[in-house]
């Protein structure tokens, strides 16, 4: 996390209902605007920061990402209405679980880091019945991308919905809402756009809203009240939100957001292409094996399987003898596997650094490893 974004955080906290925050949160929303890649806001939209000149709204969610994810799929559906959720990792499992609490969910559970079956996905939803395809587009526990491209195609043809969790992939991946016809999106700000924990957002379409009100006027909604959409909505116009939002978070988010912006989206995408491509080559040299599918690699997370005889004692020592910290796995595949993000701020210099450190902490566990020229990975 940047020193402005920690600065922005340490302000005394101010009330949320007068112009001073309205101010923050135009900031806010304008930087969320070029994370998911839409139209900036427009300066002469008075206190509709939350909207551009095209077909989509952002709103601030002052919880974290499950939370917006939540917030979607509870105003989204009726408890009738039947999703199709792929997953291949932890995160689309929990879209899928999420969807259980308020519909009716098709879960094609997949093995984690194997790319979705597309035929399989359009034998069902040429069936008909279904009203959205769900997604966790970027698969951070197993480090998969998914099509969206061709996932968008489908959606399409069979005319359903296409709802994203872009946590790990807004503001650090291509995502292109307008061309693959999301309805709704969500990002986290701890993940690519380097902001604090406990705060999101999600970009929606007017076909999202307008669906979700009839929804709710027909009577026949989830129920749903700090997560209701519709206060959301009756706020946001206003560059408000309907509760107290996280005041000092979003101060830090929308700071952070402005690094964003100065670096640029496309730059800061083609610098995690970079790390992450060095990452992927650096480690398959060596002889690692990389867990997720060839064709679906992830720019912003690379999940590695442990060599024989090495396990979490490894990053233990990494974290000890190293001040390195390196997140481990989820699930069945703890203690098996590791996983390197490049996403957010981390600089290029520092990526050389901690991965010719996480070699020499591998040759100190007793892992013979060839001498490389670790900086030649990252040009
Ligand atoms: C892809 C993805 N989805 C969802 C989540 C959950 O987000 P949060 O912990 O902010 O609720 C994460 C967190 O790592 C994630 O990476």
């Amino acid at each position: 996390m940047a020193v402005n974004c920690l600065t922005a955080m340490s302000h005394p906290t101010i009330t949320s209902r007068g112009s001073e925050y309205r101010a923050i949160m135009a900031r806010l929303n304008s930087g969320l605007r070029v994370a998911f890649g839409l139209s900036p806001s427009l300066p002469d939209s008075g206190t509709e920061s939350w909207s551009g000149d095209d077909d989509y709204k952002v709103v601030v969610v002052s919880g974290s990402g499950t939370a917006a994810m939540e917030m979607i799929i509870a105003n989204r559906f009726r408890p009738n209405d039947r999703v199709l959720v792929p997953t291949n990792g932890k995160f689309g499992e929990r879209v899928a679980q999420i969807c259980g609490s308020y519909c009716q969910v098709e879960h094609l559970n997949g093995e984690w880091g194997r790319t979705f079956d597309h035929e399989h996905m359009e034998s069902l939803l040429s069936k008909g019945g279904f009203e959205a395809v769900l997604i966790c587009h970027n698969e951070t526990s197993s480090g998969i991308t998914q099509d969206a491209d061709a996932i968008a195609e489908l959606c399409r043809k069979y005319s359903v919905a296409l709802i994203l969790d872009g946590i790990t992939s807004v503001g650090g991946i291509e995502v292109e809402l307008e061309k693959w016809s999301v309805e709704a999106a969500v990002v986290g700000a701890q993940k690519c756009t380097a902001g604090p924990s406990g705060i999101a957002a999600i970009a929606i379409n007017n076909q999202f809203i307008d669906r979700c009100g009839e929804i709710r006027n027909s009577g026949q909604s989830n129920p749903a009240y700090y997560l209701d959409l519709q206060a959301a909505l009756k706020k946001g116009a206003d560059d408000q939100t309907p509760w107290t939002p996280a005041i000092n978070a979003s101060m830090g988010w929308a700071a952070a957001l402005d690094n964003l912006r100065t670096e640029g989206l496309d730059e800061r995408i083609a610098r995690c292409a970079l790390m992450a491509n060095g990452v992927r080559n650096l480690f398959s040299d060596l002889g690692f094996e990389l867990l997720a599918d060839v064709e679906g690699r992830s720019d912003t997370v690379t999940a590695i399987l442990y060599p024989e005889g090495i396990d979490d004692s490894w990053r233990k020592k990494l974290q000890d003898e190293y001040r390195t910290y390196v997140i481990g796995a989820q699930d069945h595949l703890k203690g098996k596997m590791f996983r390197i993000g490049s996403m957010g701020e981390t600089p290029i210099p520092e990526m050389i650094e901690g991965c010719q450190r996480m070699l020499q902490c591998f040759r100190d566990c007793g892992h013979d490893l060839a001498k490389v020229d670790v900086e030649s990975y990252f040009r």
